[in-house]
């Protein structure tokens, strides 16, 4: 069943790597004004996601009321929708979400609905809590068909499709089911933080099985951390690189409402951007790993390839990527995508230490 959503890969903000529990309505729609602001919106990243934190508790109906920082979900919801952004939501399918708030157990269809009543888009569905029901890889998998029916139903009952997020951390093989349980999207690791080694750990090696990526069903490495300020430009700009060359989710991680030039020229490149919406889908790959330093590439829509010259080590390196050797020797036009200019195929670049040269070859 396919909710036909997502057909390239999400691309947003949520609440969690910055504001984790400390998030309410205002905050919430202070970012989608400062979406709208700052170009962010029109580059693509409409979707603004609550995180964990925002659940109260069941009426006597059992509906799942918020809590008292978000008095009223639908009105949120028409005020994003309002600046022609998405608002998303976040559940467990335990009795308690990670953070030990209300989860879904045993209210999994009546949730579905009515978070489609409220005009929710986007759902991200966190395996917490619950452990002792979810050990296994057909019990793990039957919940989350549960929750992928019920927002089938809740479609076809409301007309409103959600984005499936399945969370559950790259672990009982998912990518290798997500699509047939409805998901449009699943984590293939635990947890990013801010830092180099978080990032270049999950980036360069925890990026799932290529082949399960595509239109409608991506393989997600977790959300930005860009401009949260553990990493140099450069370390981001390898961190979002690294992203786009893999098709992954693009969901912003930081304080959008106050961010540095250098922030939103990373995180607004539309080169970049390009490179991970492409319409192929198709997963960029390491092609060479020589000394620290690693050549990707990725194939795209036109034809064009995306290539990525990255240096892992801590001194700046001259990389010359050997353009007939990768089967480029018919892509002689080459744009530098951070740089904004042409560079002659094979020329020798520069790589700052833990950075990257990220170029597009066009025949
Ligand atoms: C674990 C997830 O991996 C995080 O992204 C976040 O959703 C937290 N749970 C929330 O509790």
């Amino acid at each position: 069943p396919s909710n036909g959503l997502a057909r390239t890969p999400p691309m947003g903000w949520s609440s969690w790597n910055k504001f984790a529990e400390a998030i309410d309505d205002k905050t919430v729609r202070e970012i989608a004004d400062a979406l709208v602001r700052s170009g962010l919106r029109d580059a693509g990243y409409v979707y603004v996601n609550i995180d964990d934190g925002w659940q109260g508790e069941r009426g006597a109906d059992g509906v799942l009321r918020p809590n008292a920082k978000f008095p009223d979900m639908k009105a949120l919801a028409d005020y994003v929708h309002a600046r022609g952004l998405k608002l998303g939501i976040y559940s467990s399918p335990g009795p308690k979400s990670c953070a030990g708030y209300t989860g879904s157990y045993g209210h999994v269809e009546q949730d579905a609905r009515t978070w489609a009543d409220w005009g929710i888009d986007y759902l991200k569905y966190d395996l917490c809590s619950g452990e002792g029901f979810y050990h296994t890889a057909e019990t793990v998998k039957a919940t989350y068909q549960q929750m992928g029916a019920a927002l089938a139903a809740a479609q076809s009952a409301t007309g409103r499709p959600i984005v499936y997020s399945l969370c559950e951390y790259g672990r009982f093989d998912v990518g290798a089911w997500g699509r047939d349980v409805g998901g449009n999207l699943w984590r293939t690791t635990g947890d990013i933080e801010d830092s180099y080694a978080s990032m270049s750990a999950i980036g360069f090696d925890k990026n799932g099985v290529p082949r399960h990526t595509g239109p409608g069903g991506w393989n997600d490495p977790d959300m930005l951390e860009v401009g949260n300020g553990g990493m140099s430009v450069e370390e981001y700009r390898t961190h979002i690189s690294l992203w786009a060359m893999m098709a992954a989710p693009l969901l912003m991680g930081n304080d959008v409402r106050a961010m540095t030039r250098e922030t939103l020229a990373l995180l607004g490149n539309a080169e970049v951007i390009a490179v991970d919406q492409d319409p192929l889908g198709r997963q960029g790959l390491p092609v060479l790993k020589r000394d620290g330093t690693e050549v990707w590439t990725r194939p795209l829509a036109d034809g064009s390839v995306a290539v990525a010259l990255f240096n892992r080590t801590d001194a700046p390196v001259t990389l010359s990527a050997d353009w007939p050797a990768l089967g480029l020797g018919d892509h002689p036009r080459v744009r530098d995508l951070w740089a904004h200019r042409s560079v002659a195929p094979g020329t020798a670049q520069t790589v700052p230490a833990h950075g990257v040269v990220m170029v597009r070859a066009t025949r």
